[in-house]
């Protein structure tokens, strides 16, 4: 057992109780505390619409589905990132093609971008991912989808709550996709939505995971397209929703312990994230960055310190992806965060002893 792990979800009393009201409702599956959830988070991402799913995976699946993705269209993204942005853009029939990351901030790079826009013509999409909870530099990249007319779907699975020019993450593509798994900023154990301002977008959201059913028919049960269940429960939405009057503080709590590290690591030789004027990060992961990773993450684990890496391969050298052409492509920039990045514990439940744990393992590291 860590002392400090990397993450520790934080459920309340008020999430105890609502889910025991489902419970004793009996109405498990779909109900109104999915409701509750969907408008409740859209609002919150300053979105007009919220269609929950099962899982963040599952929502970015649909989301690709809903803005009208077809079989053989090229979607350009990161490859640093959790394997699902892409296997989404497979899973809904599309290729990946994958443009290199700003080492800085490791979001997907608009010069890459236009670099691969300037060699395809299949290009539809982009597909931007808010790492670590920084927000991807979404005015170059609405600005690039506006001139070539392609959607942008946001992968928000780690940022919720994030800001950008005074914006939230959430509102600002065609759609976006959030996961509430339990290491995430809220979670609901497994759980999703997307968000979108756009009315037609969540019309074929909603359908898609419902077996594409037209329930607003006559008859509510026509099925007027392809789709799954890829319903959200009542029981999870429960937990959302009571997260969701907590995420405010989460974040605050991420970002104060952020902040905290920024200032004692300073004049350690390792990098701190960065933030761009104008972002609002929220933290899901603390990423330092260290060509001394292996050793450091030795020395934090003899301290109990839990760290995590975020994410040793890039998606284009996953061995799933060894079939894809478009995943031979050289991508120096994210291969190399790949081996260089590291996650400590940033997760709201630290106490100020363990954030001094973490501070004075990683200090006496490179003291010793
Ligand atoms: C960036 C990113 N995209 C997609 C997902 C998929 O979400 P889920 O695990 O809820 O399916 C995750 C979650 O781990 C993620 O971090």
């Amino acid at each position: 057992m860590t002392g400090v792990p990397i993450a520790d979800p934080d459920l309340s009393e008020t999430a105890h109780d609502r889910v025991q009201s489902v419970l004793e409702s009996g109405q498990l599956a779909a109900g109104p505390e999915v409701e509750t959830f969907e408008g409740g988070f859209a609002a919150y991402c300053g979105a007009d619409y919220g269609v929950a799913t099962a899982n963040g995976t599952t929502a970015l699946h649909t989301a690709l589905e809903a803005v009208g993705l077809e079989d053989g269209d090229a979607v350009v993204t990161t490859p640093f990132s959790f394997v699902a942005s892409a296997n989404a853009i497979r899973l809904a029939g599309g290729t990946p093609v994958f443009a290199d990351i700003d080492p800085e901030t490791y979001a997907l790079d608009p010069d890459a971008v236009r670099e691969v826009l300037a060699d395809r013509e299949d290009v539809v999409g982009v597909l931007p991912v808010h790492l670590y909870g920084l927000p991807a530099p979404m005015a170059e990249l609405l600005e690039i989808a506006d001139a070539h007319d392609l959607f942008v779907v946001e992968d928000a699975c780690q940022a919720h709550g994030a800001e950008v020019g005074g914006e939230r993450v959430g509102s600002l593509g065609d759609a976006a996709c959030f996961s509430f798994y339990p290491t995430k900023n809220a979670t609901t154990g497994e759980g999703g939505m997307i968000t979108t301002d756009r009315e037609d977008v969540a019309r074929r959201a909603r359908q898609y995971v419902n077996h594409g059913r037209d329930t607003t028919g006559e008859r509510g049960y026509d099925h007027v397209a392809l789709g799954h269940n890829y319903r959200m429960t009542n029981l999870a939405a429960a937990i959302g929703v009571s997260q969701l009057e907590r995420l405010p503080a989460f974040n605050r709590a991420r970002r104060k312990n952020a902040a905290h590290y920024d200032e004692a690591f300073e004049d350690l030789p390792l990098e701190t994230p960065t933030v761009p004027r104008g972002y609002r990060h929220v933290y899901h992961q603390y990423t330092i960055r260290t060509e001394d990773r292996e050793a450091l993450r030795a020395s934090l684990d003899d301290r109990g310190v839990g760290s995590a890496i975020y994410y040793p391969t890039p998606i284009h050298r996953q061995p799933a992806y060894e079939t894809l052409s478009t995943a031979a492509a050289e991508l120096p920039r994210a291969e190399r965060a790949a081996e260089d990045v590291l996650s400590v514990p940033v997760h709201p439940t630290l106490t100020d002893g363990d954030r001094r744990t973490v501070v004075e393992a990683v200090t006496d590291h490179y003291r010793r």
